[in-house]
Parts: structure tokens; C-alpha cells; sequence
């Protein structure tokens, strides 16, 4: 009798490290090779006969596509977040949804806390300052920004990521307010945060930083009132998604001068568009969405993202798995 044929995944885009090469060991591989994400089109007629598929936040995952992937068995997302995917269609066929918590939490608290030291301090600005020529002398008022030490940071949400964006703050003499569903007393204890309501958080804040997942009750967590109840010329700084923030009204308050800046890894939509007013909005830092992107870790991602894959094609819960 012929050996049965390996299960058929397709792989949104090439990935870092050794995944590619480990699953090609044990599943027919499909990648998709361009830079770009496999327009909707396309990856509704590359599903048909899949039995998993990885994805990225890039692929949205949902009722049509389920339909066209009738054999799919796993979709293993190759990031912390899901907010790309139905989670709640996927289990309504049983299909497990995974995703890649914990491997990034330190390499995107790193990066938020980048984003904040470079938007306090005008990291960007400086530089295009110097090559563009206009640095003639030392001055006592050129390019003064925030201090960090002594200031109060806000954090909106206190999960994994969070937790470690408190420990760089302490580690830096900040003071350390949060709002969280749970309050984590063993955080507190030990870092000595503080967890207050939301008004609180808007008005003593000199820093407010996300890290709560899209869900619907976040989704504009930050909007005008928000905005209008921060402390003046406080700044604010988003690693976790762009639709937490209601752009257009951080756009204003921005030019109106009420907030003092915003450093912004995710955007909405993403990529921004040129047109964006938060393009010529003063005192804005911009990524591409890269908070978790160092080699090491965008390497573990895929790993897990694999070994989640690999877990429901054998009929095992993935280790991690977000359906209920
Ligand atoms: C995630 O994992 O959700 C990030 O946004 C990308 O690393």
C-alpha cells in the first residue's frame, strides 16, 4: 500500500530560521515568496486543499476563507496577536488557532521603550538635523525634549509586554501607574506600580503606552475624550495596534497642540498612508510595525508558530492555542 501523502500547508511568506526547512521535513510546503502579503484573491484560491496554514497579521482569516480551505485542520498565526483571524468561525469548525506568546515580550518592551527615549528625546529629529546641515553651534535650547527619569508612564494594559515595559520604566526612575482588567499585586509589590481607573491614568501620565490586544472593547480605547483628558503635552506611544487609537482625533490633538507627541510601531491602517495627517503632525516618531523584530526572536516566532502547526496536524492541542 502507498505511504499516505503528507499534509499540504501553505506559508503566507518566507519565514526567519530553521521553521521553513523543519516543516518541509514533514509537510508538502507551500510559501509564498513575494514581499507582499498574497492579495485576498490569490490566497482564497491558495487555500483550497490545504490542511494548515501560518499566517501572518497581514492575512485575514475569516467565514470566506474557511469556506474556500474545506480540509483545513490548523492556523497557526506568526505573532502574539490575533486579531486578524475569526477566532469564533475557526472553532465553530474545530479548528485550532495558534499563536506566539511569550517569545517576543522582552524584544517589543524593548522596543516601546525605544520609541518612548526617542520621542522624549528627539532622537529622529537630531538626526535629520545633523545631515541636513543645520548643526552651526552647541546651544542651550536646541532640540530640548522630556525627561524620562522622574516622569510618570501610564501603561494601558499590564499582560506580559506590559510587565516588562514597567520593569525598563523602573529601571529608568519612572514612576508607574496602570489600568489593567486584573490588578497583579505581585507587580506591584515588586516594582512598586500602582494600579489606578482611567481617569487617573489620562490625567497624571507624562507617558501613556499601550499593550492590550485589539478586541472590540479596545478598539479606540484612545479617542477625543481620551485625548482631551490627558495631561497637557503628555506623549504617547503605541506598540500594540493602530485601532486602539482613534487616529483621526490623535491627528488634531496633535496639531492642536494638546498632546505633546505620539510614537506609533502600528498605524490603521497599516502601511500608513502618505496622505495621513499624522505625516506633517508635529512631534510624530513612526515604525513599520516592527516592535518584535530583532533576528532572534522573529526566528522563535516562526519556530512556535511551526510547532503549533506541526501539534494539530498530529491531532495534539497546539501548545498554544487561543481557542477556547
Ligand atoms: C504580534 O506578534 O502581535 C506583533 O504585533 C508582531 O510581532
Amino acid at each position: 500500500m502507498a505511504p499516505p501523502l503528507p499534509p499540504r500547508v501553505l506559508v503566507t511568506r518566507q519565514l526567519p530560521g530553521e521553521a521553513l526547512d523543519r516543516l518541509s521535513r514533514h509537510v508538502d510546503l507551500r510559501v509564498w515568496e513575494d514581499e507582499l502579503p498574497p492579495p485576498r484573491e490569490t490566497l482564497l484560491e491558495l487555500v483550497r486543499g490545504m490542511d494548515g496554514l501560518i499566517t501572518l497579521l497581514t492575512d485575514r482569516v475569516d467565514e470566506p476563507l474557511l469556506a474556500a480551505a474545506p480540509s483545513l485542520r490548523v492556523v497557526s498565526n506568526v505573532a502574539v496577536g490575533y486579531d486578524n483571524i475569526d477566532v469564533a468561525a475557526c472553532t465553530a469548525r474545530r479548528i485550532p488557532v495558534g499563536n506566539t506568546p511569550g517569545v517576543l515580550t522582552e524584544t517589543t518592551a524593548d522596543f516601546a521603550f525605544a520609541m518612548l527615549m526617542g520621542l522624549a528625546r528627539r532622537v529622529a529629529e537630531a538626526d535629520a538635523y545633523v545631515r541636513a546641515g543645520r548643526w552651526r553651534t552647541w546651544s542651550p535650547t536646541l532640540l530640548l525634549g522630556a525627561d524620562i527619569h522622574g516622569a510618570t508612564l501610564g501603561l494601558v494594559g499590564l499582560g506580559k509586554i506590559g510587565a516588562a515595559m514597567a520593569r525598563r520604566a523602573r529601571g529608568f526612575g519612572m514612576r508607574v501607574l496602570y489600568v489593567n482588567r486584573q490588578a497583579r499585586p505581585e507587580l506591584e509589590a515588586e516594582l512598586g506600580l500602582r494600579r489606578v481607573d482611567k481617569a487617573t491614568l489620562l490625567a497624571e501620565s507624562d507617558f501613556l503606552s499601550l499593550h492590550v490586544p485589539l478586541t472590540p472593547e479596545t478598539r479606540h480605547w484612545v479617542g477625543r475624550s481620551e485625548l482631551a483628558a490627558m495631561k497637557p503635552g503628555a506623549l504617547l506611544i503605541n506598540t500594540a495596534r493602530g485601532p486602539v487609537v482613534d487616529q483621526a482625533a490623535l491627528a488634531e490633538a496633535l496639531v492642536q497642540g494638546r498632546l505633546g507627541g505620539a510614537a506609533l510601531d502600528v498605524t490603521d491602517p497599516e502601511p500608513l498612508p502618505l496622505d495621513s495627517p499624522l505625516l506633517t503632525a508635529p512631534n510624530v516618531l513612526l515604525a513599520p510595525h516592527i516592535a518584535s523584530a530583532s533576528h532572534a526572536t522573529r526566528g522563535r516566532m516562526a519556530s512556535m508558530a511551526a510547532d503549533n502547526l506541526l501539534a494539530a496536524l498530529e491531532g495534539r492541542r497546539p501548545p498554544h492555542c487561543v481557542n477556547p
